[in-house]
């Protein structure tokens, strides 16, 4: 960060628009400007069998910002943020198409290692999934299969300052060899936040991460995502718009499989241009 001028990015001026601009999102991108996105989602489909999840949609990942994704149960979400780390490959009758690049390179192309892509775009889960391993071990895991410690202090600097991140480390310095499932759940979660961030990630998608935590534990993750957007984009599939209010700068609102709207937060929730959206947000539907 050095040499950088300490101004907000909210604060700056933005350069000229060179980069794509929601092109396809059209009237219900207003407002919605994603320079130099570290990932684009172009025209993309997906179908279960013949079930057509997710409906030509394009969007863009920015860096260092939280994308929320709202939409009644079964709109696609879920599906869609998938797609970002090829997690559907998983489902056998599942069929992505479209395009979808990170830092300019396609992720469905057959030379992409799907491996490597899940480090660089890593997945939280709604319920937290800790291995039942150590804590220590749980963190380990995705370094040591990816070979990014030399040796045993290289791997508990990363698994310490993963923990650091994670904002985990306090509670958990004296007992990195219990089980990673003899923790909390909120500090489950915060593990296996540590977990993703501990291969560096480019960006970190989340499927409802908070919903089954308590308020406390909710609010915990919702600073870390909050502190987690200085080196991190992040997409965050929520139901509570609260929160999408609260943690993200962009909303994607979704519909029965299509992207309805998508723009700056605030002006989504204040301002929405679609009347699907008005009528979600409002409490009238969903
Ligand atoms: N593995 C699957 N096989 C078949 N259909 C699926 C599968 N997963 C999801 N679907 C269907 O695809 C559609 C989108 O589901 P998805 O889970 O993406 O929705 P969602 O917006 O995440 O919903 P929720 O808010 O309830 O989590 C739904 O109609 C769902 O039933
Ligand atoms: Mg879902």
């Amino acid at each position: 960060m050095e040499g950088l001028p300490l101004v907000p990015p909210s604060a700056a001026v933005p350069p000229a628009p060179a980069a794509p601009v929601n092109e396809a999102a059209g009237a219900a991108g207003v407002g919605d400007v994603v320079h130099s996105p570290v990932m684009t989602a172009r025209h993309v489909n997906v179908f279960y069998g013949g079930k057509h999840a997710v409906k030509n949609v394009s969007l863009d990942i920015g860096r260092n910002q939280v994308l929320s994704m709202i939409g009644p149960s079964g709109c696609g979400k879920s599906t869609f943020l998938r797609c970002l780390n090829r997690m559907n490959d998983t489902i056998a009758h599942a069929r992505v198409d479209g395009s979808i690049t990170l830092d300019g390179q396609d992720i469905y192309d057959r030379r992409q290692d799907v491996a490597q892509l899940r480090a660089r775009v890593g997945i939280v889960f709604q319920k937290p999934t800790p291995f039942p391993q150590s804590i220590y071990a749980n963190v380990a895991y995705g370094p040591r299969i990816h070979g990014l410690a030399r040796n045993r202090s290289d791997m508990d600097e990363i698994v310490s300052s993963s923990l650091q991140r994670a904002g985990l480390w306090d509670e958990v310095k004296d007992r990195l060899s219990q089980l990673g499932t003899s923790l909390s759940g909120g500090q489950q979660q915060r593990l296996c936040i540590a977990r993703t961030i501990a291969v560096s990630p480019e960006v970190i998608l989340m499927d409802e991460p908070t919903s089954a935590l308590d308020p406390i534990a909710s609010a915990k993750v919702e600073d870390l995502i909050d502190e987690l957007r200085a080196n991190y984009a992040i997409v965050i599939v929520t139901h509570n718009m609260q929160q999408a209010a609260r943690v993200s700068q962009r909303t994607a609102y979704f519909h029965l499989g299509d992207l309805v709207e998508v723009g700056p937060t605030d002006r989504v929730f204040t301002n929405p241009q679609q009347k699907l959206t008005e009528d979600y947000i409002t409490g009238r539907f969903g």
